[in-house]
């Protein structure tokens, strides 16, 4: 089947391509034939046959190295030879959206993890090494970022030998410079020397969350249809739904309606060295902590944020803290999704705008299965459960003894135990945690 022959894409034939995404081996051939001595043979038959694509291992080649240039010069890769593929969308007949999805690579064992020496945390700037998270705005963000400044600091304790010993190794942090985060942080990344990674959430209810949170909890507007469709379908606002991922995660400028989409998301594919989804964010936490061969421990971290309220005696105060300006807002209230609001997000006009964004999403849900086919499924099953079971004892034994930027009453707090805002929280706790369950 297509998707077992994509898990096994490989990555090694980008070595294949030149810096042009021009295919320029192609000697698999050549090889045979020179064995039986007809070597200038060889070259004429190849000089001729040069856009032939009649041997198979060749096409597979050629088609990844169009795949590259196209991404470079941005146009369409409909009209190409593609390797095996599955389409994900095919509402338009006339359109075929082809987007392959992939399993991510393990860290080579060989290479140290990226970890150039960071004294302070800061956020947005621009970082060519080390531990690199693209964060967009409502998908799980403020935990995956939390978990990444937990690998940042327990790689930098186990890794680093230089005195003074560094708290973290170099790392990201915030959303970055919008529109074009990964463009302003990551765009010139030493791909040999850092790790890029983001997690992504259902597009749709993204930008629903998007619109509570921005529209309704901190601008205090009425949560009604209209307002829903007016933040939704503009381009203009704060929301932007269209072509958000895209735009956010890609390391060149998407030009709306001028660049195509599906040539983005299959270098956004191929950019990253892993993408997870927010609705299986531990199964993603975990495929990240295989890829780098971390301990279970670095991938731990306690909720700060929690939508809503709690029964039971634990209580976490649902306010959210936000920088402009600081302080905390209540985001506990309802987020009911209307029949109204529903019906514009089940229609037409909606599914089009997030058409690209939705390919995306889709081709990395996929990839993340291909991913746990390719790191072993019995393996990552077992540590799932570990993962699982260390979870819920942190939520019982951390989460109601740290100090969180926002107490019960939504006032800030000032010493907290948190790393950086609401994030990095409670690592003692976590330690400990991982220390008595062996998670090291
Ligand atoms: C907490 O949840 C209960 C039941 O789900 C609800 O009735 C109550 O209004 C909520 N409290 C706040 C402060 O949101
Ligand atoms: C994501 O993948 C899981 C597991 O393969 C599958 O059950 C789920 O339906 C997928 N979700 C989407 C939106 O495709």
């Amino acid at each position: 089947m297509a998707r077992i022959s994509l898990t096994r894409r490989p990555r090694e034939t980008r070595k294949l391509c030149n810096s042009n995404g021009v295919w320029v081996v192609k000697v698999t051939p050549c090889v045979a034939i020179s064995l039986v001595g007809l070597i200038v043979l060889c070259l004429i038959v190849s000089g001729l046959s040069w856009w032939n694509t009649s041997y198979p291992t060749l096409e597979y080649e050629f088609s990844h190295c169009a795949t590259n240039r196209i991404r470079r010069s941005k146009r369409s890769v409909a009209s190409q030879p593609s390797a095996p593929s599955i389409a994900l969308v095919d509402r338009d007949a006339d359109e075929r959206s082809l987007v392959q999805p992939r399993a991510f690579s393990s860290w080579p064992r060989q290479r140290p993890l990226p970890c150039p020496p960071q004294f302070e945390l800061q956020e947005g700037g621009e970082l060519r090494e080390g531990f690199l998270y693209l964060r967009p705005f409502k998908a799980a963000s403020t935990t995956t970022q939390s978990v990444h400044l937990r690998v940042a600091r327990n790689v930098a304790s186990r890794q680093t030998e230089s005195q003074p010993r560094p708290p973290f190794c170099q790392v990201s942090a915030g959303h970055g410079p919008q529109p074009y985060p990964a463009v302003s942080m990551f765009g010139s990344r030493n791909r040999q020397r850092s790790f890029l990674w983001s997690v992504i959430r259902d597009p749709t209810d993204r930008a629903v969350s998007q619109f509570f949170y921005n529209k309704v909890f901190r601008q205090e507007k009425a949560a009604t249809a209209e307002n829903l469709v007016a933040d939704l379908s503009t381009d203009t606002g704060t929301n932007r739904p269209k072509n958000y991922y895209i735009r956010s995660l890609a390391l060149t400028e998407f030009r709306t309606d001028v660049d195509d989409p599906v040539a983005f998301v299959n270098a956004i594919l191929d950019d990253y060295d892993f993408i997870g989804t927010a609705e299986r964010l531990d199964e993603s936490l975990v495929v990240f902590q295989m890829l780098l061969r971390l301990p279970l421990a670095d991938i731990l971290h306690v909720d700060s944020k929690i939508s809503g309220n709690r029964t039971g005696s634990r209580k976490i105060p649902p306010y959210t803290l936000v920088s402009h300006p600081t302080g905390c807002v209540y985001t506990g209230g309802s987020k009911t999704v209307t029949r109204d609001m529903r019906d514009y997000l089940e229609g037409r006009a909606w599914n089009d705008l997030i058409r690209y964004e939705q390919i995306l999403y889709n081709a990395v849900n996929a990839s993340l299965d291909s991913t746990i086919e390719a790191l072993g499924r019995r393996k990552f099953e077992e540590n799932l459960a570990r993962y699982r079971k260390a979870t819920e004892r942190v939520q019982n034994e951390c989460s109601t003894r740290i100090r969180l930027p926002c107490d019960a009453e939504g006032e800030l707090v000032e010493h907290t135990d948190c790393m950086l805002k609401d994030m990095g929280c409670g690592m003692d706790c976590l330690d400990r945690v991982a220390t008595e369950m062996g998670l090291w």
